[in-house]
């Protein structure tokens, strides 16, 4: 196993860059997962380091080696692709072999792999009688095969469904404390992010926005864009302005440790709490997603001063999720206090954090 590290890691697609100084230090044996929008650039991070894509500039090291003119197959590196790429005319079985064979090594390992992934009744069929995720499972069993020096991993639990999905998490995490392997892994989901990171790392168009553990992320994002990206459901945003050390929200009052003017309020979900009084925030209930333990409330601002930015993924402002079961009837008026532990602030012009 080794670290990994760039330094100023640049990549050019002809005229357009989509990288833009990327500098990261993985530790042996770490977990760190890559995070962002579609497009930021993670499949091509991913990529380079296996060398599969040419570097334009910088520096990429395995351990004590300086890696980025080395051939793939020279960095000792195994990658579970976004899209799979399966022999179709072998079996799983053999598709799972084909390593240790090519290695000439006794594939002993390739039961137990198909084992772990449920994929032993498979073992004798060809990729094209496997449905997506059972393909998607193949690839993770042939990556399983070696002990390279590093593994990376492109969205690999992408095509299951919730349950396996789960299931494949928790086997991935058991996998690294067993092996201590170094991982790199991508994924869009917050929830693998959240809970198979040792460190994630935020990126956003070629860029890294944060990193740190998942939740130092979550308790501290450094600016509004890693604030609304992780967590789910997201942080609710809002306009507000401290005046004399003290935030207004609705008729609330919070003191804040921040100076005087405008701001930007972040609130995670489980920040509001629903009152009987009027303090606190009103609010039109859109719409209530009863979850059992739980209840999702989606609103909008009745002040419209305070309306930020509206959540594309829900159309509202705010998105409660409160510890108790209510019957709020979509269009009622409803008041949310805000817990003052829960309040992040930004800075309107820029966007970072400011210290609370
Ligand atoms: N071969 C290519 N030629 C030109 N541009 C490319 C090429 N491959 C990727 N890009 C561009 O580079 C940027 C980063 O792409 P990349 O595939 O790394 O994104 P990603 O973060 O993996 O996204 P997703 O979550 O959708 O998989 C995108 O803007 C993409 O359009
Ligand atoms: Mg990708």
């Amino acid at each position: 196993m080794a670290t990994l590290k760039t330094r100023d890691l640049i990549k050019r697609f002809g005229q357009i860059q989509v990288m833009h100084g990327i500098d990261l230090d993985i530790a042996d044996g770490e977990f760190v997962v890559l995070v962002g929008p579609s497009g930021c650039g993670k499949s091509t991070l991913l990529r380079m380091i296996a060398g599969l894509e040419e570097v334009s500039g910088g520096e990429l090291w395995i351990g004590d080696d300086r890696v980025e003119h080395l051939p793939p197959q020279k960095r000792d590196v195994a990658m579970v692709f976004q899209s799979y790429a399966l022999f179709p005319h072998m079996t799983v079985r053999e598709n799972i072999a084909y390593g240790p064979k090519v290695r000439g090594e006794p594939g002993d390992k390739v039961e137990p792999a198909a084992e772990m992934l449920n994929l032993t009744p498979y073992l004798d069929r060809y990729p094209r009688e496997l449905s997506g995720g059972q393909r998607q499972r193949v690839a993770m069993g042939r990556a399983l095969q070696r002990e390279p020096r590093l593994f990376l991993f492109d969205e690999p639990l992408s095509n299951l469904d919730a349950q396996l999905r789960v299931a494949m998490r928790a086997e991935i995490k058991a996998l690294h404390s067993r092996l201590q392997n170094t991982v790199v892994y991508v994924t869009h989901d917050q929830v693998e992010a959240m809970t198979m990171a040792d460190r994630i790392v935020v990126m956003r168009d070629g860029r890294i926005e944060q990193q740190g553990a998942p939740l130092d992320i979550y308790d501290r994002p450094a600016n509004i864009f890693v604030a609304g990206f992780i967590g789910s459901p997201a942080m609710s945003f809002l306009r507000g302005r401290v005046t004399s050390g003290q935030l207004s929200l609705g008729n609330q009052k919070i003191p804040v440790g921040v100076r005087d003017g405008d701001v930007v309020i972040g609130v995670r979900p489980e920040g509001f709490q629903r009152t009987d009084d009027t303090s606190g925030l009103e609010v039109e209930v859109r719409v209530i997603e009863p979850m059992g333990p739980e209840t999702h409330v989606l609103a909008n601002l009745v002040d419209e001063t305070l309306v930020y930015e509206r959540a594309a993924d829900t159309a509202s402002d705010i998105r409660a999720v409160l510890r108790i079961r209510v019957k709020f009837a979509p269009g009622a008026r409803q008041f949310l206090r805000v817990e003052p532990d829960a309040l992040h602030l930004f800075d309107p012009d820029t966007g970072a954090r400011l210290d609370n």
